[in-house]
């Protein structure tokens, strides 16, 4: 930061409107933000941000009761102002009259110093009421803070569990690590955090697991330059050892960036011939740099996956993981912004590709050879209907190989975590054999 850094208060307001308003991912917005901010403030922009965009429908609708009249769209900058305004006085433990008084000043740095009265009277007539008077709870939507589609999906797939999933969705996320087993042991990382003063737990199921009690920035934890864990969440990392690789097979990881599976592929089996591909070179790029990072190495090529047969990549798999682009519902605590940015289209359009990418990818798998088929979404239409269509579709070469685990929820044709089971992320596994009379069409 600068002298001439703006108001935290007016940047999370700017970066809510570039999420909220203008469509940007969070991540993004978030990064370009971080470096206009002091460092003392990073934190609150970030508590402050998710927030927000955890409490979205409700924070709207108790600005909605406290407002004469709507706010203009040209004065959405405002809007943002004063829903995190409610939120620092409903959700978080700052000193509420600092609050108050800081989201009015920030008036003047989003050009609407007009405003100030408007922003006092309301964030002051909230401190004067309790939070079950301000916010009305009208709909299904401003009672679990999700948008009403993604809402109905989920009861629809999960009718028992649906509401957990959906109090999960808006909880902090733990920050996880994998410790990479080619430079030390899980008991011996744990031994040089608990010497640099950081408290964690290993996970219950993945073996090389780590949870933060409280998160840091990776350069606050040892080793990481010298490569001795990665950041992935507990969910992801069984991915690795579902797909059971042995040394010396051809191995695809068909959707690769930034490499979190395909970095744990190589230190469970280092002697494997792996091929990273995906179709995103600033994405590879970071894969690459893990790489060198965990002293790894693969080949590394960026093509589209679902026309593999016209590319280099194509050839003669024994293992292949196709992590599939989804909705990612199942990572929603990680990225709230999810909720404001999927349409119910969204849904139909993500199985149509990851139909075509496992049709391709399945014509570089050889007999006997195994697919395993993983996506961050909850939603049925994605996970189980997906493989349903492909085998239907290929019901000479494809079968279905049951996982034998504790962990998750059995479905027709895989297993489903969903998100806080075991404080992991929501992800969905489905693992295939090609039979062994089909004739690879490499
Ligand atoms: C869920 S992410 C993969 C995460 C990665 N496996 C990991 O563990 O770090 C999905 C990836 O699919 C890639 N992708 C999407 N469509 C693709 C396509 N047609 N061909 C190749 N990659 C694709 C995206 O660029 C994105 O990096």
């Amino acid at each position: 930061m600068t002298d001439a850094a703006p108001p935290i208060r007016a940047l999370v307001a700017d970066v809510l409107h570039d999420i909220i308003v203008n469509g940007n991912s969070l991540d993004h917005a978030l990064e370009q933000a971080r470096s206009c901010a002091a460092n003392s403030n990073v934190a609150f922009l970030q508590e402050s941000v998710y927030g927000v965009l955890r409490n979205y429908y409700a924070l709207c609708s108790t600005l909605d009761g406290l407002l004469k009249r709507a706010i203009k769209p040209r004065d959405a900058p405002l809007k943002m102002l004063i829903l995190a305004g409610l939120n620092e006085l409903l959700n978080m433990t700052t000193a509420p009259y600092a609050a108050v008084d800081q989201s009015v000043a920030a008036c003047d740095a989003l050009g609407r110093r007009w405003a100030k009265g408007l922003v006092n009277g309301i964030l002051r007539a909230t401190l004067r009421q309790t939070s079950n008077a301000l916010t009305r709870v009208t709909s299904d939507e401003i009672k679990w803070n999700h948008p009403a589609w993604l809402i109905s999906d989920l009861a629809r797939d999960w009718p028992q569990q649906y509401p957990a999933i959906l109090i999960a969705n808006n909880q902090h996320a733990p920050l996880t690590l994998r410790v990479n087993r080619l430079r030390g042991s899980r008991e011996g990382y744990l031994e040089l955090l608990c010497r640099a003063g950081i408290a964690a737990t290993p996970t219950l199921i993945a073996p090389m697991g780590i949870h933060l009690v409280k998160p840091h920035s990776v350069f606050e934890l040892p080793g990481f330059e010298a490569g001795l864990f990665s950041v992935q969440d507990e969910a992801a990392q069984l991915a690795a050892p579902l797909l059971d690789c042995h040394p010396g097979q051809r191995v695809l990881d068909a959707c690769a960036a930034p490499g979190g599976k395909a970095t744990h592929l190589l230190e469970q089996a280092p002697d494997i011939e792996l091929t990273a591909l995906d179709c995103d070179p600033k994405r590879q790029q970071l894969l690459a740099a893990n790489l060198v990072r965990l002293r790894l190495s693969c080949a590394v090529m960026v093509g589209d996956a679902a026309q593999i047969a016209n590319h280099p990549a194509h050839g003669n798999y024994e293992r292949i993981l196709l992590d599939a682009p989804c909705s990612a519902t199942g990572v929603i605590r990680r990225h709230p912004d999810i909720k404001m940015h999927r349409r119910p289209r969204d849904i139909s359009e993500f199985q149509v590709r990851q139909l075509s990418l496992l049709s391709a990818a399945w014509s570089c798998l050889v007999p006997d050879g195994q697919l395993l088929y993983a996506t961050c979404s909850v939603l049925a239409a994605e996970n189980d209907r997906v493989i349903e269509q492909f085998m239907t579709a290929n019901s000479q070469s494809a079968q279905s190989v049951s996982i034998s685990e504790e962990w998750g929820i059995g479905t027709q044709f895989g297993r489903q975590i969903l998100p806080g089971e075991h404080a992991m992320d929501g992800f969905y596994y489905a693992l295939l054999r090609k039979a062994g009379t089909a004739v690879s069409s490499s």
